[in-house]
């Protein structure tokens, strides 16, 4: 009896909401990313982190403090801008399904390379996507054309 009571206090302090729950998805997915990029030293991307000394536990803000990553006030991203970053690497292991409240993306000017992929139908709300300034090759996916929000889409200055 007590067991179950205690059972069922844990479920309803420690279950996380799904607001949280989004919000570590999405940081998980930008540290796998981070890890898949060529130069994941890079100083620019130092916060994106779930080190003790870069996370608030009191608020658990991570990542809605990083480096470049925008959320509303239900904690979803909705604008990443790391633009002009050094980057280096490919966005075959960005999760873009971790992603869909967002609505800026903007990674211009840095040497991300490869194809641009087709799971970037997954950002379905997406208005503004720049990708200029990179080494993106290969084709423009159709996928681009069921982002029925977009109003800017820049790729220019790629160089594959
Ligand atoms: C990207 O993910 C694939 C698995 O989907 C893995 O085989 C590959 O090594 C990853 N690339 C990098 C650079 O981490
Ligand atoms: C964590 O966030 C709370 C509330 O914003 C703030 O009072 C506290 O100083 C922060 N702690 C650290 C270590 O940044
Ligand atoms: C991204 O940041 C750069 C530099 O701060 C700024 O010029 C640019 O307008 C930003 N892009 C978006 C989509 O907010
Ligand atoms: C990115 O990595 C590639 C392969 O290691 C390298 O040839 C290139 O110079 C790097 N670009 C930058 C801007 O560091």
């Amino acid at each position: 009896m007590l067991q179950n009571l205690l059972f069922i206090l844990f479920k309803l302090f420690c279950s996380p909401l799904p607001a949280s729950a989004s919000k570590s998805e999405a940081a998980y997915a930008l540290l796998k990313w981070k890890a898949s990029l060529i130069n994941q030293n890079n100083p620019m991307l130092a916060s994106w982190s779930l080190d003790p000394t870069h996370i608030n536990r009191t608020t658990s803000t991570a990542p809605c403090t990083w480096y470049g990553v925008h959320c509303n006030d239900q904690g979803d991203v909705v604008k990443l801008n790391i633009s002009t970053s050094r980057l280096n690497g490919t966005l075959q292991n960005l999760t873009f399904s971790s992603f869909v409240s967002l609505t800026r993306l903007d990674l211009r000017l840095n040497d991300i390379s490869g194809p641009i992929p087709v799971k970037i139908r997954y950002l379905s709300k997406l208005v503004f996507l720049h990708l200029s300034g990179n080494r993106f090759s290969g084709k423009i996916p159709l996928e681009i054309g069921m982002l029925t929000n977009l109003e800017t889409l820049s790729l220019h200055k790629n160089i594959g």
